[in-house]
C-alpha cells in the first residue's frame, strides 16, 4: 500500500506539530479534533506557522498554499474511514487511547495502518483492541515535530515487518531519521530521558541548585540545547507525570517515581508552555 492520504487525530502540541510535517511533506491530511472550532485553529496555526517561514525566505508561497491545500479539518472522526495512515496523538491515558483504537478498527478501511504517538504506553494494549492488531504500530515523533529528527518507529509484539517498513518509509518521506525500537515504556529516547528530567526535580526539591542554575549548568556542561526546567515545560508536565508513572509502573524504579513537585504542580494547572506556567512564566 502506498500512503497517500495520512489522518491525524489530537490538536495538541504535537498532533499541530505532525499534522505540519505530514502535509509540507506532500500528504493529503484530515486532521479531527473532538470540537470543529479546535480542528479549525489547528488550520489557522498552520497557516501562520507557514507564514512565518515564507516571511524567513524558507518557504516558497506556492509550497505554503499547496500545503494548506492539502490539509482539511473536521470534528467527524468517520472523515479518516479512507486514510492508508491514521496517527493519533491524544492525550496520553491508556484508557482514552484504547477506545479511540475500538472506534477507529471500526471506522478505517481494512487496510488502514493505525498508529500511535505515544511517549510510553504498550503498544499492544492499543493493537488487541482491533480486529487487526498486526497493522498497529508506534510512530513517536519528538517535540516540536517540525524541528525534531528523530521518529522511533515502535514495534509491538504483533505489529507485521512491512507495517514497520511502511511507517518508516513514510517517516524518511517526511525527512525524518526513524529507528526502530520494541514496545517497551518509554522505548529509546524516554526512557533514558525522563528520569534525567525527574532527578533534576528530585535535585530542586532537596535545594542543592536553584532551577535556573541546574538549566545553566545542563546547557554549558553538556552542550543541550535546553535545561531540564526548560524541557519539562515544553513537554509538558501533565503529559511528564504520565509518562513518568507509565514508566514506574512497568519497570518499577525509583528513578521513575515523579517528583513530588510534578504532581503538585499538574493539579494546580501548572502545565508549562501551554498553560503559560510551568517552572517558568510564559504569561508575559
Ligand atoms: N514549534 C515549531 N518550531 C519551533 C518551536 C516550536 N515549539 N520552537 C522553536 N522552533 C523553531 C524556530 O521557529 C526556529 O526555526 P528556524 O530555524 O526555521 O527559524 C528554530 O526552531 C530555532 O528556534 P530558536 O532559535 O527560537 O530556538 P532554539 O535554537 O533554542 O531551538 C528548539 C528551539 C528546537 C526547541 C531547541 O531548543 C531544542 O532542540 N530543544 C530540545 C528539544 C527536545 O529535546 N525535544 C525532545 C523532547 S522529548 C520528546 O519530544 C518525547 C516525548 O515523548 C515527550
Ligand atoms: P496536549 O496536551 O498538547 O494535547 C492533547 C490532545 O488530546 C488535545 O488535543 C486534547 O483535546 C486531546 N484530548 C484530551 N483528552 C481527550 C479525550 N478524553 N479524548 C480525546 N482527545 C482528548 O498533548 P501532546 O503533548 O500533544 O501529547 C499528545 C500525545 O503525544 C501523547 O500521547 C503524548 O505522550 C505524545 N507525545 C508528546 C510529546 C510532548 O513533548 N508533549 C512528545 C512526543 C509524544
Amino acid at each position: 500500500m502506498t500512503i497517500k492520504r495520512v489522518g491525524i487525530i489530537g490538536s495538541g502540541i504535537m498532533g499541530s506539530g505532525i499534522a505540519e510535517v505530514a502535509a509540507k511533506s506532500g500528504y493529503e491530511v484530515v486532521l479531527r479534533s473532538r470540537q470543529q472550532a479546535t480542528a479549525d485553529a489547528m488550520v489557522a496555526a498552520l497557516e501562520k506557522s507557514l507564514n512565518k517561514q515564507v516571511e524567513k525566505g524558507k518557504l516558497e508561497e506556492s509550497e505554503r498554499d499547496a500545503t494548506l491545500g492539502r490539509v482539511s479539518a473536521t470534528s467527524d472522526l468517520h472523515k479518516l474511514k479512507d486514510c492508508d495512515l491514521v496517527i493519533e496523538s491524544i492525550v496520553e491515558d491508556l484508557v482514552v487511547k484504547k477506545e479511540l483504537f475500538r472506534e477507529l478498527n471500526h471506522i478505517c478501511k481494512d487496510d488502514a495502518i493505525l498508529a500511535t504517538n505515544t511517549s510510553t504506553l504498550p503498544i499492544v494494549e492499543m493493537a488487541m483492541e482491533t480486529h487487526r492488531p498486526e497493522q498497529v504500530v508506534g510512530v513517536h515523533f519528538f517535540n516540536p515535530a517540525p524541528m525534531m529528527a528523530l521518529v522511533e518507529i515502535v514495534k509491538s509484539i504483533v505489529t507485521g515487518d512491512e507495517v514497520a517498513a511502511e511507517v518508516k518509509a513514510f517517516a524518511e518521506s517526511c525527512g525524518k531519521s526513524p529507528v526502530i525500537v520494541e514496545d517497551r515504556a518509554g522505548f529509546i529516547v524516554n526512557a533514558l530521558l525522563f528520569p534525567y528530567l525527574n532527578n533534576a526535580v528530585k535535585m530542586l526539591e532537596n535545594g542543592i541548585a536553584s532551577m535556573e542554575d541546574i538549566d545553566t549548568a545542563m546547557k554549558g556542561g553538556c552542550n543541550f540545547p535546553m535545561g531540564p526546567f526548560a524541557l519539562l515545560d515544553l513537554v509538558g508536565l501533565d503529559t511528564s507525570v504520565a509518562i513518568l508513572d507509565a514508566l514506574y509502573d512497568e519497570f518499577r524504579d525509583p528513578n521513575f517515581s515523579p517528583a513530588p513537585a510534578l504532581r503538585r504542580m499538574v493539579t494546580a494547572g501548572h502545565l508549562g508552555r501551554k498553560s503559560g506556567k510551568g517552572f517558568y512564566d510564559y504569561s508575559r
